[in-house]
């Protein structure tokens, strides 16, 4: 059986631009990711030549591969989302945004208010701004570890990451500095592009 390898971006684009991020806070956070994408090899090439798929949901080696997959491979995808979407530049929420934040949170103002609170409410684990396909609509999520509470038919439109290891070594435990330098560096660019990416019904 063939697999795929899975190959690790370069984000170091962002070392030295972003302002309130350290560079080796940067580089910690980009070693980590690396070992994301080596686990998702790994448990993929486990599979791959596991020479009997025994199927058993107390224990079996494949149910275990399969159900540990799914930390490292998020872990992966959350981390590119949220590297991608932050930027140097200054940016604006496209007119689409704007619609679907003013529709759900009211103003531009409310809903950086609504990402600190749902910052708050993490334990190690991420705030996803999301496109709701069946529900046509974005809202914030609270996703723990990398694999808890992940909403369904959701796409990520803008990713935070708040498990500690994104900001203590510049922040100690002054969260909210953190996320008052996130909030600097969103790329409201990325975020409105992957919006219309995924965002076909009448009303956008
Ligand atoms: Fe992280």
């Amino acid at each position: 059986m063939t697999h795929q390898i899975v190959e690790a971006k370069d984000y170091s684009y962002l070392l030295g631009n972003l302002e309130g991020f350290g560079d080796e806070l940067l580089k910690q956070h980009f070693e980590l990711y690396n070992g994301y994408v080596k686990s998702v090899n790994e448990i993929n090439t486990k599979i791959a030549q596991l020479t009997q798929k025994k199927g058993n949901p107390s224990y079996s080696e494949y149910r275990s591969l399969l159900s540990f997959k799914a930390f490292p491979q998020n872990g992966v995808v959350l981390h590119e989302f949220y590297f991608s979407n932050l930027s140097s530049k200054k940016t604006q929420p496209s007119e689409k945004l704007l619609h679907f934040i003013n529709q759900e949170f009211n103003s531009f103002d409310k809903y950086i208010n609504d990402l600190k609170e749902a910052a708050k409410c993490t334990r190690s684990g991420w705030v996803i701004l999301s496109y709701d396909e069946r529900q046509i609509k974005i809202q914030h999520s609270v996703i723990d570890l990398h694999d808890e509470h992940v909403p369904l038919l959701n796409i990520p439109l803008l990713v935070l990451d708040v498990w500690e290891h994104s900001y203590t070594l510049d922040y100690g435990i002054n969260k909210a500095a953190y996320l008052d330098a996130f909030i600097n560096n969103i790329d409201w660019e990325q975020v409105s592009k992957r919006l219309e990416n995924v965002c076909t019904h009448d009303i956008c």
